[in-house]
């Protein structure tokens, strides 16, 4: 907006300009306006000119709106003795460069300083009378006959830096500015001969930006000047540390125009704010209400962060303020001594120059008396009503000043050189035009940058051929600095971190604490020691400034709508996974991997507990002693048949099957062994298949028996020779089936093994903090197959001995395997949905169960009768009984069948001894 109305005040001036070119030629020139400028002018005798601006005053006084008078350039009011100091810092430069006689031997250099009150009305006004002399007639014209003027220091703050740099740079005319940091100054397309020697606020945006990570802040406030420094200064600060996941809490201007209700809002802001942390971007002037306005409203435990234009400010630092204010952390361009400064600064008095208005005007305000005789209004510092800015010029002092009084007895900013930054800079500043020029002058003939390698020469050149000098510019300073302006016109950037703090004497103390340097690769920024930094907090220790304080371990952060990133609630992680971390780091729980699971406070992953049926374990031993005890009965079984093996009862059995059978259900008994424990992948592959081999061994035993029981019963009809070929042939028989049943049971387990076989599997399915170790049975169609074939066999003998069971037999062999049968199949039947329903290591246990159950069933069927008989009842082990003859004599049949099955037995249990 501002600039708006400066291009349509320019677009005006530039007409009328015109029409006074266009009059001018036909002889009628006609004087638009006067501007009043002050400042310092010592040209004469001097070959060429430096023009300064600074603002000796701190505003203009608002005039009000011109309608019926003659308009008048406004006039300034609060004087600066900063800007005061600057500007007798740049005389001095002169001075000295007009001393040395390595620079510039034989020209001596005058100035031209202008005070731009700090307003963009006065620099615009002091461009144009730089560029067309104060009294002029004729603008874009230069005629007076004095020494021309080579370029600009000026002209302090960025927006009016901004306005005069427009200017110049329409004629290419150099302005090297000594404070005016606002990025956009290096856009050389806009502004072609603007240099500075002072670096360019991108890096101190950048500084601020890293301090702020550097002590873990992450709310914070921002205040910013209404002018190009302070909004593009913040600007670039924000964009910075919203990248690292920094909220900005508030964001507030100060207003350019004093304005109370605006100034109180952002008090408010402040107030109302959790945030601890508060960035400024302003000049001390612009900042010095808001500050007033804080100390007022008594806002404490607040850490600022300081721009260079405020950090060593007098202004602001001031005593009473501490409380505030201390602790502030900021960034200080580059210090240095200017050797012989204070005694140039000492020697001022009206009395050198009698006429000079603002000399008059300094010594007034300095020592609160009146000149005598002068018609310069007295004026007191900077000086604001809290209930609204006192406007106007001040009354006269009633004390006369007598000249007498001592500047050294007085405490001021303009006599303080402990902290000359931006003074410095002004020193450089001129020092830069100087080199420039003496690079010029000292051009060789031949060897010019010049078309044709021409040279500039030093009583008439052109503003673009200094320029060529000044962008080429690099010396050294008497403080060993190296000043080297770069294509930009920046120089190197180089910030002094401060820290406010109370010194012995109760004045505030500007200390270093650190540095911050661009180098060629980024930037270093270096705190020398945490512990030298002074807090402003109750404990003294770093503030802290969250929205939220982080999440603990455990948990992670939940966005809340419509609030910035940094205030969110705390939301636990879920089972199965953890957040270690705190900080930016915690916006999720992250999964634990798959052998894990988190613990209760959800800060860890822990192994999961791996379950399986273990030996060790009550229910593991007691399956395991179970089949232990069943496999002894079964051995004290065939212990007993060994012993009683000539008894009618065991004779009456096919010695060798029986055998098989009791090998057979050893087997399965103890392959309980193999599902109790952990599972491996041998286990995992043997078990079931050793169980369907047990079984299958098992039933087909069973079945050659009870074949062979209808079998002799037609036996039975033959007679003796026949009878004698018929039981061999028998006894054949039934070996073969058990061989083709167990070939047909290998080939399907090796088949199965070969191809799809079990293995040992984590489930994690169905418990989040445990791992079931089981086998995976691999191939479920093969695993079918397997056991088909064993149910396949059992229906066969359930079938043929209930067909077998009518038959008269010697002691209800048939029946009893019919019963076991039954209890085999109620057993498996059963086993099917019990091992559907449960899970983990109890799958296992209804297994082992069923397979118990299934053994101690055949086993109790099969052989307990028949041991009751030989160990209890020994009278009852005799053929006769046996074979039914004793209790049925109308019978012949079955006892034929009862010898000949024993002679078979005998023969058979004489070719197994034989084999032993
Ligand atoms: N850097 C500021 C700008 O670009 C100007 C500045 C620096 C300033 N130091 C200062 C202004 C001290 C006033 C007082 O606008």
């Amino acid at each position: 907006m501002a600039n708006m109305k400066l291009y349509l005040l320019l677009g005006l001036f530039a007409f009328f300009l015109r029409m006074l070119v266009i009059q001018g030629a036909e002889g009628t020139c006609r004087l638009l306006g006067k501007f009043d400028l002050h400042g310092y002018v010592e040209s004469e005798n001097h070959m060429l000119i430096i023009g300064g601006m600074f603002p000796i005053h701190f505003r203009t006084i608002p005039e009000k709106e011109p309608t019926t008078s003659e308009p008048v350039s406004p006039k300034c009011e609060g004087f600066n003795f900063r800007g005061f100091r600057w500007a007798r810092a740049m005389i001095h430069a002169i001075q000295e460069v007009n001393n040395r006689l390595d620079i510039l031997p034989n020209i001596t250099l005058g100035y031209h300083i202008y005070d731009t009150c700090f307003t963009t009305s006065k620099t615009v006004e002091g461009t144009l009378a730089y560029l067309t002399g104060q009294n002029e007639t004729m603008p874009n014209f230069r005629c007076s006959a004095g020494a021309p003027l080579v370029a600009v220091i000026g002209a302090g703050g960025s927006t009016l830096t901004i306005a005069s740099s427009r200017i110049v740079g329409l004629y290419y005319f150099p302005e090297v500015g000594y404070a005016s940091s606002c990025s956009v100054l290096s856009d050389k397309y806009q502004f072609p001969s603007f240099l500075r020697t002072i670096p360019n606020d991108n890096h101190q945006s950048l500084a601020m930006a890293e301090l702020v990570r550097h002590f873990g802040w992450v709310w914070i406030g921002t205040i910013a000047a209404d002018d190009d420094y302070g909004k593009y200064g913040i600007k670039y600060f924000k964009q910075n540390v919203e990248k690292s996941g920094i909220c900005i809490a508030f964001s507030e201007t100060i207003p350019k125009i004093f304005s109370r209700e605006k100034i109180l809002a952002v008090v408010e802001a402040i107030k109302e704010s959790t945030a601890n942390i508060i960035v400024v971007y302003s000049s001390d002037i612009d900042l010095s209400p808001l500050m007033e306005e804080i100390a007022n409203s008594n806002i404490t435990g607040k850490t600022w962060i300081a721009s260079e234009a405020w950090v060593t400010s007098a202004l602001i630092a001031k005593p009473e303020y501490f409380s505030f204010l201390g602790g502030t952390i900021g960034f200080g361009v580059r210090r240095g001594d200017i050797p012989g400064l204070k005694d140039f600064l000492l020697d001022v008095h009206p009395d050198n120059a009698a006429s000079d208005d603002l000399t008059i005007e300094f010594w007034q305000t300095a020592f609160n008396c009146t000149w005598p005789n002068s018609t310069v209004p007295y004026n007191t510092d900077f000086r604001i009503n809290v209930t609204g800015r006192e406007s106007g010029v001040h009354p006269v002092s009633d004390q006369l000043c007598t000249g007498k009084e001592k500047l050294e007895d007085i405490k001021n900013t303009y006599l303080d050189v402990s902290e000359l930054r931006i003074t410095y800079n002004v020193y450089k500043a001129v020092f830069t035009v100087a080199h420039a020029l003496n690079n010029l002058d000292t051009c060789v003939e031949g060897n010019g940058p010049f078309p044709k390698n021409s040279c500039a020469i030093i009583y008439d050149f052109e503003p673009w051929q200094l320029m060529y000098y000044l962008k080429n510019v690099k010396f050294t300073t008497f403080d060993n600095e190296l000043v080297k302006i770069d294509d930009n016109g920046d120089v190197y950037a180089s910030y002094d971190i401060i820290n406010w703090q109370l010194n012995e004497t109760g004045e505030i103390s500007f200390v270093k604490i650190g540095i911050y340097n661009d180098t060629k690769d980024g930037h270093e920024m270096k705190i020398y020691n945490n512990d030298s930094i002074f807090w402003n907090t109750p404990t003294l220790k770093p503030p802290r400034s969250v929205c939220t304080e982080n999440c603990q371990p455990g948990a992670r952060k939940g966005i809340r709508h419509g609030v910035p990133a940094c205030c969110f609630v705390c939301i636990p992680c879920a089972d199965g996974e953890i957040s270690n971390k705190t900080g930016t780091a915690q916006k999720e729980c992250f999964p634990c991997p798959d052998d894990y699971c988190s613990n209760t406070l959800k800060n860890e992953c822990v192994l999961k507990e791996v379950e399986f049926l273990a030996y060790d374990e009550a229910l593991g031993t007691t399956l395991v002693a179970v089949s232990l005890f069943g496999a002894c009965i079964v051995l004290s079984v065939t212990i007993v048949y060994r012993i009683h093996r000539d008894t009618a009862v065991v004779k009456a059995n096919d010695r060798g099957l029986s055998f098989l059978i009791q090998l057979s259900l050893v087997i399965t008994l103890l392959t309980s062994f193999l599902f109790v424990g952990k599972p491996k992948e041998w286990s995992c592959q043997i078990r079931q298949v050793t169980l369907a081999l047990g079984f299958s061994l098992c039933l087909s035993c069973i079945l050659g028996k009870t074949i062979a029981l209808l079998l002799t019963y037609r036996g039975s009809k033959l007679n003796a020779a026949e009878k004698h070929d018929h039981i061999s042939m028998q006894s054949f028989h039934q070996k073969l089936l058990v061989l083709i049943s167990m070939i047909i049971e290998v080939c399907i387990c090796t088949a199965y093994l070969t191809c799809i076989p079990p293995y040992v599997y984590k489930n994690m399915e169905f418990q989040n903090v445990k791992i079931i170790l089981e086998c995976n049975e691999g191939s479920i169609e093969f695993l079918c197959t397997m056991f088909g074939f064993d149910v396949f066999l059992a229906v066969l003998c359930f079938i043929t001995a209930f067909i077998a069971r009518k038959l008269p037999d010697n002691f209800n062999e048939a029946k009893f395997i019919t019963f076991g049968m039954l209890v085999f199949f109620i057993v498996w039947i059963s086993f099917v949905p019990a091992y559907l329903s449960t899970r983990g290591k109890f799958k296992v246990v209804v297994e082992i169960f069923a397979i118990l159950a299934s053994s101690f069933g055949l086993l109790g069927c099969i052989f307990l009768p028949k041991r009751y008989i030989i160990l209890l009842k020994p009278e009852r082990n005799t053929e006769e009984i046996i074979s039914g003859k004793a209790t049925t004599n109308d019978n012949s049949a079955p006892s034929t069948s009862a010898s000949c099955t024993s002679e078979v037995t005998n023969s058979t249990l004489s070719s197994m001894v034989l084999d032993e």
